[in-house]
């Protein structure tokens, strides 16, 4: 009797996965077109974008070339694609983006996710932290960057055992960062831990010497934190939804605040600082997405979000809008991953696809 009682339990919990997850997939969710301005794709991106860092003079750097852990899932050019960091220039915006040369130290293999740029307020350097999935392990490279040479040299590779599965970094200090762990297992096998809900996902603070974890849960994506260093925010694209933590400078923990439902599949996030506000990739359709990765060819629709907080100083997101900044159907861009504004651009990047830029000419709020 306990037995079948038990067994009437499991099912009942396996369905209801089920059906959450089927919503949150969106299958028949179509991506809709909606250009703030006009748009171009940025040559020569063609094997992805995932991830952008702006500097404060214009300057983004685009992660690309991204390799999916799970080569049975993913598209078989995917394995072949050269990891690369480009930099575009929102300055000169009619200009094609430039690869910048990488270090010799990073070797041949460089599979790039995640990036963030830390800005010595004083000195000006610029360093790039850089998720790599290195085939040894998982790595933070930390990049200084040298605009005249248009190259990085290597300030150092961090290794931790901490770090599982690096989707992406945030910088706050010259080599302090968090990182957030999307799974525990690398490999195929990380499809059984989404899918059972495990919460082996894990946000985790490096001061420079040492890690530790300072949060634990599913579906963890991305992260950013806000200028003044107070506010750590951390996407869950499957929750379709963005945490806020009130970070504890002095010991790196954080501790949670408020989650934000967005409504869509957001993937990384970017902090436009002039205003506070909140940007977003993402996918309207995380059925479609899948279909992509695993062929290229097949588009996926792209949306980017924008959070506009309405809320006091001390308590920005208390209260907020939630807008839809621009739309495709995947021609132009599919399954968009990243986004960066500066003045009135809006450079948009993929998981491994193109890139565009569109001009916003709409008023922003
Ligand atoms: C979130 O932060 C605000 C501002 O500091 C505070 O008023 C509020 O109580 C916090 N909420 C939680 C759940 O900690």
């Amino acid at each position: 009797m306990i037995f079948k009682a038990f067994g009437v339990m499991l099912l009942v919990l396996a369905v209801r996965r089920f059906w959450k997850m089927s919503l949150k997939v969106e299958i028949y969710k179509k991506g809709y077109i909606n250009r703030p301005g006009p748009c171009r794709n940025v040559l020569p991106i063609e094997t992805g974008s995932e991830d952008i860092a702006l500097a404060s003079n214009g300057i983004a750097f685009i992660s690309s070339g991204f390799k999916n852990y799970c080569e049975h899932a993913s598209d078989p050019r995917n394995k072949l694609f050269v990891g690369r960091i480009y930099k575009f220039d929102f300055n000169m915006p009619n200009e094609d983006a430039v690869e910048v040369n990488l270090p010799n130290e990073l070797g041949e293999y460089f599979n790039p996710h995640g990036v963030s740029l830390w800005q010595d307020p004083i000195k000006g350097e610029m360093r790039l932290f850089v998720a790599n999935h290195r085939q040894e392990g998982e790595t933070v490279e930390i990049l200084r960057y040298n605009n005249e040479a248009n190259s990085f040299s290597l300030v150092r590779s961090v290794r931790h055992e901490l770090f599982t599965s690096v989707n992406d970094v945030v910088a706050v200090g010259p080599d302090s960062f968090y990182a957030a762990n999307d799974a525990y297992i690398r490999g195929c096998w990380r499809i059984v831990e989404a899918f059972l809900g495990l919460p082996w996902c894990t946000v985790v603070y490096y001061d420079g010497k040492d890690a530790q974890i300072v949060e634990k849960g599913e579906g963890f994506n991305s992260l950013a934190v806000s200028e003044d260093g107070s506010s750590v925010f951390l996407t869950i694209p499957f929750d379709q939804q963005v945490n806020i933590y009130k970070r504890h400078k002095k010991d790196g923990s954080l501790e949670f605040n408020r989650s934000i439902e967005v409504g869509c599949t957001i993937d990384n996030v970017f902090i436009d600082h002039t205003t506070g506000d909140l940007w977003f990739g993402g996918h309207p359709s995380a059925h479609v997405l899948g279909k992509h990765i695993a062929d290229t060819d097949a588009k996926a629709p792209s949306q980017v979000i924008r959070v506009h907080p309405k809320g006091p100083v001390d308590d920005p997101f208390s209260s907020y809008q939630l807008f839809s900044s621009f739309g495709d159907d995947g021609e132009l861009v599919s399954g968009s991953s990243s986004v960066a504004l500066y003045k009135n651009r809006l450079l948009i990047g993929t998981i491994v696809h193109k890139a565009a830029i569109c001009e916003i000419n709409t008023v922003r709020n």
